[in-house]
């Protein structure tokens, strides 16, 4: 994509990539029933890592953090550092779609935002052969919350994430490629706001000012205020849904 470097400094100034919070992140690390004392666990796009911090600290696990965009892994390396936790993280640049681990490795498989990046069910596929038996995934996913979504939202989506679908569809997917559904719950509107829109609103009138007149910069700033005010506008159409799932044998 032409002006990525523009994406990235916007990106690289925010605390997350995505909508989310630690309060989600730790509601849905306390639904799984029961975890080895120290599990092994494999963060895919892990972003700046704020989910994968937490999870350092509530997990007791060891923790591959997976991202291809090094300045992320950067972020988090320095946290870690901070925080006292470089031991249990291990930063991987490299592709989702290249991950080249052992069939049967992981106990839990984190993917908060991204998985959708390999498309949700193929993500679902390649999770399945990674975890252990009776291991767990624990993802978010963009879903629409309504049965019948305004068609300024059916319209924007079929631009930017033509394979969303409902909570039921998804679980049905899920259930389709080897998974027993643990729980699932909707992301709150804040965790859209807190660590996401509202940083990235103060980083674009930053940006705006410093790259004006700069057309390819302006138009991917541009997506963004746009995503940001179609999500007020219509967020009781559309939202965040993390599935929290076990690995069971497929029947196919
Ligand atoms: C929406 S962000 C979510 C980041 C983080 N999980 C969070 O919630 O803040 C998606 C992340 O996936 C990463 N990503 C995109 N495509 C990828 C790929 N093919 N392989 C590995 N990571 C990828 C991006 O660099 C980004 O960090």
């Amino acid at each position: 994509m032409e002006g990525m470097e523009y994406f990235y400094e916007l990106f690289e100034a925010l605390p997350r990539c995505g909508p989310g919070d630690n309060e989600s992140t730790r509601r849905a690390f306390n639904i799984i029933p029961k975890l080895p004392k120290q599990p092994f666990i494999l963060d895919i796009g892990c972003g700046p890592g704020v989910q994968t911090i937490e999870l350092a600290k509530i997990s007791n696990g060891k923790i591959i953090a997976l991202d291809n965009h090094q300045a992320f892994l950067d972020k988090l390396m320095k946290t870690a550092r901070d925080e006292g936790l470089e031991d249990n993280i291990v930063p991987k640049n490299i592709s989702m779609l290249d991950m080249d681990f052992d069939n049967k490795t992981f106990d839990i498989i984190w993917s908060e935002g991204a998985l959708y990046f390999m498309g949700f069910q193929n993500g679902l596929k390649r999770c399945h052969q990674l975890l252990k038996n009776n291991g767990y995934l624990a993802v978010t996913e963009l879903v629409f919350l309504s049965s019948n979504p305004p068609p300024p939202v059916i319209q924007y989506f079929e631009k930017e994430y033509p394979d969303i679908k409902d909570v039921k569809s998804n679980i049905e997917l899920i259930q389709n490629e080897g998974f027993q559904l643990i729980s699932n719950f909707t992301l709150s509107e804040s965790s859209w706001f807190d660590s996401y829109y509202l940083p990235a609103k103060k980083e674009l009138s930053r940006l705006n000012k410093k790259y004006q007149g700069n057309e390819i910069a302006i138009g991917i700033f541009e997506e963004m205020k746009n995503e940001i005010n179609i999500y007020k506008k219509y967020s009781d159409f559309y939202g965040y849904e993390f599935f929290i799932m076990q690995r069971v044998n497929l029947q196919k």
